[in-house]
């Protein structure tokens, strides 16, 4: 059995100011002390992306002094919001030999992968022909061993028109380079800002809130509105058998 700690859109925005009324450079902290005190046997924390809000350098900055106090190993992931390039200049490390922010974990029940999914300037997600070839490689290297998919975009709706219009687009070919494999178990994703779950093309998913603003559940239609419900992260049992997750309201209750 191994421990993952799920944490998306933090956002960020430039430090000493707020984000819709609300104090994301806050929230985070809390977020990461309590993931520290309760969680500090994670086996990885997975930031999921929309790691600031604007790609402020200075954003970037301090989150770099942030997560130097987390005890648990890190992959942290772009989001719509960032920007590779100020992203780069703090985590120079964080890139593996790519231009892009992807990763694969060996763990004991199986592989972790993080995919990129920004397209530099473009609020939906987009998978270019190299990316899709580097996840066709690491599937391909999986060698019998499950494999947990983290991107920022998610590549299916979930009923808001908002989100759904802001998706991965052209997700049928990331579908395909999964079914030439059949080894991805379960996809996380962030980009929602709700706790969403469900079934894609026979994969299970799942989204969560974000640790800053929510997105409100407006499945009428209209544009994006925001939510203030709480924030939380996630906590993920996983073996070769079953995935158990669960939401953590972590501005409520006990620290
Ligand atoms: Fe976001």
């Amino acid at each position: 059995m191994i421990k993952l700690i799920h944490i998306t859109d933090p956002h960020l925005p430039y430090p000493g100011t707020l984000l819709h009324g609300l104090d994301p450079h806050g929230n985070l902290d809390a977020c990461l002390r309590h993931v520290d005190r309760h969680h500090d046997d994670a086996d990885l924390i997975v930031v999921s992306g929309d790691l600031s809000e604007q790609g402020d350098v200075a954003a970037y900055r301090a989150l770099a002094e942030r997560l130097a106090d987390v005890r648990a190993p890190v992959r942290l992931m772009l989001g719509n919001h960032d920007d590779r390039a100020n992203f780069r200049t703090i985590f120079p490390d964080a890139f593996d030999k790519g231009r892009f922010l992807q990763s694969v974990t060996s763990t004991a029940e199986g592989l972790v992968v993080t995919l990129d999914t920004l397209e530099q300037g473009c609020v939906e997600g987009h998978l270019c022909l190299e990316r899709l070839a580097w996840l066709d490689a690491r599937l391909s290297e999986a060698d019998g061993q499950p494999v947990f998919l983290f991107l920022h975009h998610p590549p299916f709706d979930i009923h808001i028109p908002s989100l759904d219009s802001s998706r991965l687009t052209a997700s049928e070919d990331l579908l395909a380079v999964l079914r030439r494999h059949g080894n991805v178990r379960y996809i996380f994703a962030g980009h929602v800002h709700r706790q969403v779950s469900g079934l894609w093309h026979g994969i299970p998913f799942s989204t969560l809130p974000g640790t800053s603003h929510q997105s409100a559940a407006t499945f009428d239609g209209g544009g994006f509105a925001i939510s203030f419900e709480p924030p939380a992260y996630s906590v993920i049992f996983l073996n070769r058998t079953s995935v158990t997750i669960h939401p953590i309201h972590f501005l409520e209750g006990l620290n």
